[in-house]
């Protein structure tokens, strides 16, 4: 595909601009990084405060990750644009990344409802595809949310992708993920059949986390005595 910008950041032919470009992609690389933190923390102090008040831990686990350069290239590639600071930080939603993996799907909601609801945070896009799972079997909260980062230079608006899910939904991500990203998948003898049985498995935590979720609604609040 042709290329829509007349730069193109990766130009290896002068090597003292091919230095600062990549001195240039390092520091974007550092403020993703920076949002993840702040964002982080957050989510930090949520579980924190609410495992004080309610005796238990709404996140199991938080995991994180900046996008690789290739699948930054991959991404703006695929949409015909240049590798440029301006394009990853205006085109990419996904370039920081948090995995928020909680115990109920209730306290999905209450993470991500906590969240929004903070002054400095700005909500861009939600996908619920636990209310609408995908026709795979996919489910999971979305959300990519704008977040202001204090740097030397001032205050700068940042985006996150946020995914927050049971560790229930996780267990079949991660699984159905490594199988998609095996070469030549869709290829294999009897991949119908196993995309039918990944459905089935989503179906089976689907059910899990709903009674799991029905035998805590009915113990009730956790007290210490
Ligand atoms: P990209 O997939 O990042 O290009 O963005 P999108 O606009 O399609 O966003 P979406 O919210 O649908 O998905 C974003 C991310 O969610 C993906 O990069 C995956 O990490 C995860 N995800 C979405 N769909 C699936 C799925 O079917 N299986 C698994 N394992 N992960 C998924
Ligand atoms: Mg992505």
């Amino acid at each position: 595909m042709e290329t829509k910008d007349t730069t193109q950041w990766l130009d290896t032919s002068d090597p003292r601009k091919f230095i600062e470009n990549t001195a240039k992609f390092n520091n974007l690389m550092m403020m993703y990084r920076c949002a993840i933190r702040e964002v982080q923390t957050k989510l930090e102090v949520l579980n924190d405060e609410f495992s004080v008040e309610n005796k238990r831990n709404p996140i199991s686990f938080i995991k994180t990750r900046v996008k690789k350069p290739e699948s930054i290239y991959r991404k703006l590639q695929k949409t015909g644009h240049a590798f440029t600071p301006e394009n990853i930080s205006t085109l990419l939603n996904d370039v920081a990344g948090i995995r928020v993996v909680c115990a109920f799907v209730d306290d999905i909601y209450t993470i991500a409802a906590l969240l929004a609801g903070q002054d400095d945070i700005t909500v861009l896009k939600i996908k619920d595809y636990i209310k609408n799972p995908k026709p795979n079997g996919y489910r999971s909260y979305h959300m990519i949310v704008e977040i202001p980062v204090f740097f030397s230079s001032g205050k700068t608006p940042m985006r996150v992708e946020i995914q927050i899910r049971t560790n229930g939904m996780d267990f079949w991500a991660t699984l159905e993920h490594q199988l998609r990203y095996k070469k030549g998948i869709e290829e294999m003898a009897g991949y119908d059949k196993v995309s039918r049985e990944l459905l089935e498995c989503a179906a089976a935590v689907i059910s899990m986390d709903n009674e799991m979720q029905r035998i805590k609604d009915e113990i009730g609040e956790f007290h210490d005595i």
